[in-house]
């Protein structure tokens, strides 16, 4: 091929701006980040990385050979250092350990904050730049735990909590009203696990209030449903929780980043006066585009609202404690 001065020959044949997006953990959630990421050509290269010899190689070079098949061009490309991460735009942090049959979200929280805090210092060695996207429980505080370590600006360390939540809503909405899934918008707000806040009152049906659709009764099973959503995966599998829809969350969230869409996702973020809260990782509606958290976005709450908002941050706040305590 005759290649002209000033011409850029692009490495695959597909245009992207970005060069790598890295996973951290390649288990299910991670593995499944790293297909999603893949099949959407998100990145030139995905790379992922396990501290386990073996398992990201093997599973990464399997997802590259299903490219042929889903028709990609993204490499996928599994390792076990960090090197091969360098540079990486974003990283998606699922290591650690995830929650058994009857063991709560903080249970996990000393295993994986030493997780987290490893991860995370490495992250900041191979990629100052990164955008971190923080998947492991309990959520809001490892979000904390990377800020902390990576000491990245609190808009490039993001956590995954509310795109999933919502994502849970909105498919029982859609299976109660049997509807498209197409045409519910919803938010839900606060700490990610059962003290989260989903707004009724900013649920809609392509526009149309979800109280003029069902009674009360019923939405306040669907909200109950919401609140439980992992453990009744986690009841269903016995071993491990879900990973399917935690994926596909964390991967919209790379989307919206990574092709600057400054999309209105609920998100971990922390906070620093917004909804009268400070220095505590909530969900809270976030525009997301290339520089991480946009901006994030206060809505009006009645009171109840507010007070549930209110007490699943002091959860939030007694998880935080509870592991300064351990250290
Ligand atoms: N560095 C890199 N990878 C690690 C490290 C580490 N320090 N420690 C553990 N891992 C890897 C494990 O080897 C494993 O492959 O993290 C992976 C976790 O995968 P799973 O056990 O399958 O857990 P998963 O279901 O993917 O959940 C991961 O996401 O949704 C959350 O609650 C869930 O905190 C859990 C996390």
């Amino acid at each position: 091929m005759v290649v002209r001065p000033g011409i850029t020959l692009l490495k695959h044949n597909f245009l992207v701006t970005t060069k790598k997006i890295a996973v951290v953990g390649a288990g299910h959630v991670g593995a499944t980040c790293s297909q999603l990421l893949a099949q959407k050509e998100l990145a030139q290269e995905v790379i992922l990385l396990d501290i386990v010899e073996g398992i990201p190689q093997g599973k990464g070079l399997d997802q590259w050979e299903s490219a042929p098949i889903e028709g990609f061009d993204s490499r996928v490309i599994g390792a076990n250092a960090y090197e091969a991460a360098e540079n990486s735009e974003v990283f998606i942090v699922t290591a650690g350990i995830a929650r058994k049959p009857g063991m709560s979200r903080d249970d996990l929280l000393k295993t994986n904050a030493g997780v987290i805090g490893s991860v995370s210092r490495e992250i900041k060695r191979v990629a100052p730049n990164a955008i971190v996207i923080v998947v492991t429980n309990p959520l809001d505080v490892m979000a904390q735990v990377a800020l902390e370590e990576t000491e990245f600006p609190r808009e490039r360390v993001i956590g995954m909590a509310g795109v999933l939540d919502t994502a849970r809503y909105r498919s029982f909405i859609a299976l109660e009203l049997d509807v498209s899934i197409e045409d519910i918008q919803a938010l839900v707000l606060g700490g990610h696990g059962d003290t989260m806040v989903p707004l009724a009152s900013y649920t809609s049906v392509s526009g149309i209030p979800l109280s003029q659709l069902l009674s009360q009764d019923r939405i306040d099973a669907l909200i109950e449903r919401t609140r439980k959503g992992g453990g009744e995966i986690v009841s269903h599998l016995k071993t491990g929780s879900a990973y399917y829809a935690p994926a596909a969350a964390a991967v919209q969230m790379a989307e919206a980043i990574v092709k600057n869409k400054r999309r209105i996702l609920p998100c971990a973020a922390w906070l620093q006066g917004e909804y009268g809260m400070r220095d505590l990782y909530l969900g809270v509606p976030c525009m997301l585009g290339e520089n991480g958290i946009e901006r994030v976005i206060e809505v009006e709450l009645d009171g109840e609202e507010r007070a549930a908002l209110e007490s699943s941050a002091e959860h939030v706040r007694s998880t935080v404690a509870a592991l300064k305590s351990l250290d």
